[in-house]
């Protein structure tokens, strides 16, 4: 037994997979080791392009990622210094995002397994935001309770062990990302809207990151939505309905007339507002999943929107994870774990690692000659 336990470490280890990333507007390929040390990561992000546009096109998308991902293909391996006989595996995530998108990554990555002969390892794109915290730091321990927030999804996610996903609360309708992108465009701010809202809270009369837990200018309703599902749709109506009142204009005004109504003060009050009310949200769905599961040993916090400095802050807050804790203290908090900035939004490291903790908990390669793409599939029916 403990000989078997000896040779399955010895095949993985040293193990270093290809990652490809397409899902959405940044085109990612990276060489990651035994799913935690980085040999090389290139991002290529399409957000200048979109900027202009309030959002992502996916068809210009689709065409710039035809573009790049050749080019930083060849730039991870280079990067890394590794040869394609050096490579153990390819892995690339083939769902969920966008159709066109997702199938320039996927066709590259059968077409590289099927030329250099290589393993092919099709990964969940939620899946690999919650590995970015396996990435370069501490890891996290089981079991644990994941929240996973992007522009396309808002989920929890309990995790017993690597590879088991249990969906626990899920978004009813837009995902908070989405919402922070809306809600940048109704403040006339540029995509993504999220580091813009940030940026411009902290100017707001309040200051969003001295304010956390005190009132706010706009008060914003907090949706009622029974367990641990969110729902945003009415958090960004709601902003748009007070813009509207504070301008005193009626409702039917287009909203995007209404930032060129506003001065610089009453957006960043509505930013702060806006940013204060969602991390709330977050941070009370996320105590009531852990309150549900007291054997969690972890939050785990994942995805393009975990890049906000007050949500990292006020989960922190809320589970007591501070630094410099008295002993007795600790015993009550719960870690909270945050990936590296740099890895929050989509990346490929993260693709890698996701597919090293697969593959070592059994997982088997996938064909490359048949390997499909699917714009949508939960993370827990992989
Ligand atoms: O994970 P991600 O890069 O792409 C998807 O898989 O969707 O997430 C993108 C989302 C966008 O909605 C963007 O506005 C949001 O992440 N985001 C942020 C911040 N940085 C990015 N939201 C709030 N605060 C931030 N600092
Ligand atoms: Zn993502």
């Amino acid at each position: 037994m403990l000989w078997l336990v000896w040779v399955n470490y010895d095949i993985i280890y040293g193990m270093k997979i290809l990652a490809i990333e397409s899902s959405c507007d940044e085109t990612a390929a990276a060489v990651v080791e035994n799913g935690t040390r980085i040999l090389s990561n290139v991002v290529v992000s399409q957000v200048d392009i979109f900027a202009a546009y309030g959002g992502v096109i996916p068809e210009v998308a689709a065409r710039s990622h035809l573009e790049t991902i050749l080019p930083v293909v060849h730039k991870a391996m280079d990067d890394a210094g590794l040869t394609k006989e050096e490579i153990d595996a390819i892995a690339v995530t083939h769902t969920p995002g966008l159709l066109g998108s997702l199938l320039i990554g996927t066709l590259t990555a059968r077409m590289l397994a099927i030329l250099w002969g290589k393993p092919l390892y099709a990964v969940h794109h939620l899946k690999s935001h919650i590995y970015a915290n396996w990435l370069d730091t501490d890891r996290p321990e089981f079991p644990l309770v994941a929240l996973v927030v992007s522009g396309g999804h808002t989920q929890i996610i309990y995790m017993q062990g690597h590879n088991q996903f249990e969906i626990i609360g899920t978004t009813r309708d837009d995902a908070v990302g989405e919402c922070f992108d809306k809600v940048a465009k109704i403040l006339g701010l540029p995509y993504p809207g999220g580091p813009a809202i940030e940026k411009l809270a902290l100017s707001s009369s309040e200051g969003a990151l001295q304010a956390w837990g005190r009132e706010v200018k706009y008060p914003l309703p907090i949706p009622k939505v029974e367990g641990l599902d969110f729902s945003f749709s009415g958090l960004k109506t709601a902003v748009l309905r007070a813009v509207q009142k504070e301008l005193g204009v009626p409702i039917n005004t287009p909203s995007y007339e209404l930032a060129g109504m506003m001065t610089e003060q009453q957006k960043a009050d509505f930013a702060a507002s806006f940013l204060e009310t969602a991390v709330k949200i977050l941070v009370e769905k996320t105590r009531q999943a852990v309150d549900e599961h007291p054997e969690a040993k972890a939050v785990v916090l994942a995805g393009g929107v975990s890049a906000s400095e007050p949500l990292r802050q006020a989960m922190k807050r809320e589970f007591g994870a501070w630094t410099g804790l008295p002993e007795e203290m600790k015993q009550v908090s719960l870690p909270v774990f945050v990936p590296e900035r740099k890895y929050t939004g989509d990346n490929a490291a993260m693709v890698g690692a996701a597919a090293f903790f697969e593959i070592e908990a059994g997982a088997q390669p996938t064909d490359p000659y048949t390997l499909n793409i699917a714009p949508r599939t939960a993370i827990s029916a992989e």
